[in-house]
């Protein structure tokens, strides 16, 4: 009899990857993906840990979960639930002691072991705790990759050595590891085999991935630039992305494939955190601002019309209004395609959370709102300045409307189209016509291209 499986996801791409893996492992033992938690023999949450209202949700779900397990216990079934991801990793067995109904506990780095602790958990019963890091050996034993429409994740380095100080990740995900070159081969040319047009490849640090060449290919060792380059060979792969991008590991050899391989879409998310050179410090980042502006300088004299996109965190320890302005003046000179802003989370266990000078909740929501308005004005010229341009568009899944179709520009905008259901999966240009403030909406130019 076909048993279900709900995974809840929560947190970064590299979630959604593992999420998708985790299905791919339960297949083969008779798991069907469930829409909703209702009938579930199994629920997965696939938890986040980097801001603390991130964290709390989970526990809430947790209780929902618990109603839901007690009900189905007294009529005489079952549901085992799993908590996964980064506040598995953080928290561990806390979990367990806060929130008995959880079966088991697998961390990031450890959820190839669920087939064992899933058949565990049905025997013994009782708190299962996994929380090793094993990155090379979960990868190798992940099952076939499944692909699910025309872009896919492909995860090819966890793991962070940099340590901001605000920052739980590398507690988390534990330290920089980056998979080989022809295990991430395999894994882009079976999606390719799948109709699969475009990856993004994810790391926490995607741009310190490296590893030695295929046998046979020259260099020592590879950076993210020669892998791009390798992938872009692939018949069927039309376009690669790639993140998260740390502005220290931002190489010669990554700017140039940047400007010279097409597949390469010119869209890029360096996150910079703050503007004030102080604050940087105090983060740990390892680099100033005037570092960043010249890197961003670099970058496109290498590809003009990359579209740039970042991350910030206002009302870091010790930031006062005068670091906070230096935060809006890099942003005025960098001008963003797009952008994701944070009030400072203390977390446990980060240097950050210690530090002096915390800075008032009120000014924190004073300054975000400040800084969201500054970069919503961005993105919207940036928008804006498509008007009237022929982009070529991924059709990716139909869109709300009768005959609409949604995909994605080079700059990884929404495209909203009418277009016939048969261009899923297909690139077309599109004449871009209108914004909306989330999208933009155009019409296709000539016939387009035969979906596959
Ligand atoms: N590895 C990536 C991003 C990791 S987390 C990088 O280095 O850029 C994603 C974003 O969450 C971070 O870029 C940061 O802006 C934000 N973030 C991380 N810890 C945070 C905290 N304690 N409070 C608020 N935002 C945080
Ligand atoms: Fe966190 Fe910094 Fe590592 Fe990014 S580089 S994951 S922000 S510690
Ligand atoms: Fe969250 Fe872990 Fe990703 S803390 S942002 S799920 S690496």
């Amino acid at each position: 009899m076909g048993k279900s499986v709900f995974i809840r996801t929560y947190g970064c791409q590299m979630n959604v990857y593992d999420s998708e893996r985790m299905a791919g492992l339960l297949k083969p033992l008779g798991y069907g993906v469930a829409d909703t938690p209702d009938a579930a023999d199994l629920v997965i949450l696939n938890t986040c840990h980097i801001r603390e209202k991130a964290a709390e949700k989970v526990y809430s779900e947790l209780g929902r979960l618990k109603r839901m397990k007690e009900a189905r216990t007294k009529a005489g079934g079952d549901m085992k639930i799993a908590v996964a991801g980064c506040v598995a990793q953080a928290e561990g067995a806390e979990i367990t002691a806060r929130a008995p109904q959880v079966d088991m506990v697998v961390g990031p780095q450890a959820y190839h072991r669920l087939p064992e602790l899933i058949a565990r958990a049905a025997r013994d019963g009782g708190d299962i705790l996994e929380t090793d890091f094993a990155v090379d050996e979960k990868f190798d034993r992940l099952a076939e990759r499944k692909a699910d429409g025309p872009s896919a994740f492909l995860t090819v380095q966890e793991g962070c050595d940099k340590f901001c100080t605000f920052c739980v990740v590398p507690y988390t995900r534990g330290a920089e590891v980056s998979r080989r070159v022809d295990a991430i081969v395999a894994e882009a040319r079976a999606l390719a085999a799948q109709s699969v047009r475009e990856i993004t490849l994810l790391g926490q640090n995607v741009n310190a991935w490296t590893s030695p060449p295929p046998a046979g290919a020259p260099g020592e060792a590879w950076g993210l630039g020669e892998l791009c380059r390798h992938l872009a060979k692939i018949d069927g792969l039309d376009r690669i992305r790639f993140t998260t991008s740390h502005p220290r590991d931002m190489d010669d050899g990554l700017i140039a494939a940047l400007g010279e391989e097409e597949k390469l879409m010119p869209y890029l998310h360096l996150p910079v955190q703050a503007g004030s050179d102080r604050v940087l410090k105090a983060m740990n980042r390892g680099h100033t601002a005037e570092h960043y502006l010249r890197l961003i300088e670099r970058i496109r004299a290498a590809r003009p019309d990359i579209a740039l996109s970042g991350d910030f965190i206002v009302g870091f320890p010790g930031e006062t209004s005068e670091d906070f302005e230096a935060t809006l003046a890099l942003v005025e000179a960098v001008g963003y395609a797009s952008a994701y802003s944070f009030k400072y989370s203390r977390r446990p266990g980060t240097p950050g959370a210690a530090m002096p000078k915390q800075v008032a909740e009120a000014e924190k929501d004073d300054r975000l709102a400040r800084l969201q308005a500054l970069l919503e004005r961005q993105r919207q010229a940036f928008n804006a300045a498509q008007l009237g341009a022929i982009l070529p568009v991924l059709f990716e899944k139909t869109g709300r409307h009768d005959g609409q179709l949604v995909g994605r520009s080079p700059y990884l905008q929404s495209v909203h189209v009418s277009a016939p259901q048969s261009m899923l999966g297909s690139i077309a240009p599109v004449k871009i016509e209108d914004t909306t403030p989330n999208a933009l909406a155009g019409v296709l130019v000539g016939k387009g291209e035969a979906a596959a």
